[in-house]
């Protein structure tokens, strides 16, 4: 009796060490690449998109005069671009899916930037019948765009479908801002220098693209599903870019670092718990937002067009990234699904 009161006790005690202890291992068992990543010595800008030994880039360009675009600018790091830009003295479009929400942003991007230029209109990027109707109504309505930044996203979202059938991540991070950027492109020819600035993350690199099953409609892995939409977003701008030779646009994809925004509530417990470990050295969505910035106003970045960007910094995209195969099929694709012809 005496031994299993002992045995009680101390099981009492010791269980929620167990606990932390086996969630630990399945983070651990679950991300192989993360411990890859661990073996190499700047795992801290690796992982986070943190350089903490540089001064944070910094620019005082003005966008007086100029027009920018941003999808899903209601929160995170497309609301913090927003107020920055705003600041900046340029007109922003907040392009998203949730009015109610836009409103309440819009008027904290205002009162930020004591810019009163700042508009919000309605795009679901999950149906294509949205995105035709929010272009439409840009093209109509807008003399000239010069910078559009393809910022929405979803992660690790349970299986569901967009309104055209599209897997949800890749439908909504890579489907509809291929469709968006197909029907806003002569307006950004007509306004050039113009650029295209779309946010991808660092997942990219454990992505492939699934050619035959690009849905996952025979297997889901969301955690593959998202990896795959974001590769997609590398290998567009890749794609993009050599299309756009001489045109006077030009495009750039980027991760944002590891931020904290509303992207991670489709997390489940282990995740959660490794984000709880890493958040030191994770970015506010001020932060994460500086990249997107940098990609979108950064002097320097005129001449260049179709890469890769990290920390305010020209990075590597992963081999995938760089595969202009890929990159073509991806596009083929991309055109068949949205029924849409673009060479
Ligand atoms: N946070 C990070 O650590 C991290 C890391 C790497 C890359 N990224 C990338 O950064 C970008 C911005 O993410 P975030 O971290 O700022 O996340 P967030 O706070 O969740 O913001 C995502 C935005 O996308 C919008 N959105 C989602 N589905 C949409 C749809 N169908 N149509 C239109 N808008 C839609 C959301 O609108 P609602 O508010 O209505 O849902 C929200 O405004 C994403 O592309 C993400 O993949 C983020
Ligand atoms: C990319 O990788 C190559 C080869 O590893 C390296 O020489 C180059 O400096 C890297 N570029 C950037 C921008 O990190
Ligand atoms: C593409 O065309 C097919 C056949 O007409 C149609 O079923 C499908 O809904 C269309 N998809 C989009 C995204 O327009």
């Amino acid at each position: 009796m005496k031994r299993f009161l002992v045995k009680l006790v101390l099981g009492s005690f010791l269980w929620p060490f167990a606990q932390v202890l086996s969630r630990l291992l399945v983070c651990l068992s679950a991300t192989p690449q993360l411990l890859y990543r661990l073996s190499h010595s700047d795992v801290i800008a690796q992982l986070c998109g943190r350089n903490l030994f540089r001064a944070p880039w910094a620019s005082d360009v003005r966008l007086e005069g100029k027009t920018v675009l941003i999808t899903g600018a209601n929160t995170g790091i497309g609301k913090e671009a927003a107020a920055d830009l705003a600041t900046r003295g340029a007109k922003v479009i907040m392009a998203c899916r949730d009015m109610e929400k836009a409103q309440v942003a819009i008027k904290e991007v205002k009162d930020r930037s004591l810019n009163e230029n700042v508009v919000c209109m309605k795009l679901d990027l999950a149906d294509t019948k949205s995105i035709r109707e929010f272009a439409q109504a840009i093209n109509e309505g807008e003399s000239k765009l010069n910078i559009l930044i393809n910022n929405a996203g979803v992660m690790v979202c349970p299986y569901s479908k967009t309104a055209d059938g599209f897997e949800m991540q890749i439908g909504v991070n890579h489907m509809g801002h291929f469709l968006l950027t197909y029907l806003l492109l002569d307006l950004l020819k007509r306004s050039s220098p113009a650029r295209i600035v779309t946010v991808s993350s660092m997942a990219h690199s454990w992505g492939s693209i699934n050619l035959d099953d690009i849905n996952s409609e025979r297997a889901y892995d969301k955690n593959k599903a998202y990896a795959q939409s974001k590769l997609a977003n590398v290998l567009f701008t890749r794609s993009l870019a050599k299309r756009l030779q001489g045109t006077g646009v030009t495009a750039y994809s980027l991760h944002p670092g590891v931020v904290q925004t509303d992207l991670w509530r489709h997390l489940n417990g282990p995740q959660r718990f490794v984000m709880k470990i890493v958040s030191p050295f994770t970015k506010t969505s001020a932060q994460g937002a500086r990249t997107t910035i940098y990609c979108a106003v950064e002097p320097a970045l005129d001449q260049e067009s179709g890469g890769y960007y990290s920390d305010c910094a020209a990075a590597n995209c992963s081999a995938a990234g760089k595969d202009d195969e890929l990159a073509q099929k991806l596009w083929e694709l991309s055109c068949r699904m949205l029924n849409i012809t673009w060479d």
